[in-house]
């Protein structure tokens, strides 16, 4: 087990917006965090199709109905498990982080 020493806070649960998604900073990696009720994913910010930021501006996504769209050229992910769902990069998927919710709060854990 993972001793809580080695993760790190990121934000609240309620910091991200139900259906939606928050970009923040971690050290060198930018991530997005989404949040459908109390399910909260995080994945780092960067398109597997051409390594792009997702967001269309820093922190606005594109994200309705559990779909997350790419800015950059359109493909379109499940928001809580980061699965390509259709576009340039059908069949991949967003590299997530390892998570821990923990009171509200939520960690980032060592991959
Ligand atoms: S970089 Fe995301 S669809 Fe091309």
């Amino acid at each position: 087990m993972l001793h809580p020493a080695h993760e790190r806070r990121l934000c609240r649960v309620d910091d991200v917006p139900d259906g939606g998604a928050l970009a923040l900073t971690d050290g060198d990696d930018d991530l997005l965090l989404t949040r459908c009720g109390d399910a909260v994913s995080a994945f780092h910010n960067v398109c597997p199709h051409a390594g792009q930021r997702l967001d269309w501006a820093p922190g606005k996504f594109l994200i309705r109905d559990g779909v997350l769209v790419c800015a950059a050229h359109g493909a379109s992910f499940a928001a809580l498990s980061g699965a390509c769902l259709g576009g340039p990069c059908r069949g991949d998927g967003l590299r997530a982080i390892g998570l821990r919710v923990v009171e509200g709060e939520v960690r980032r854990v060592p991959e």
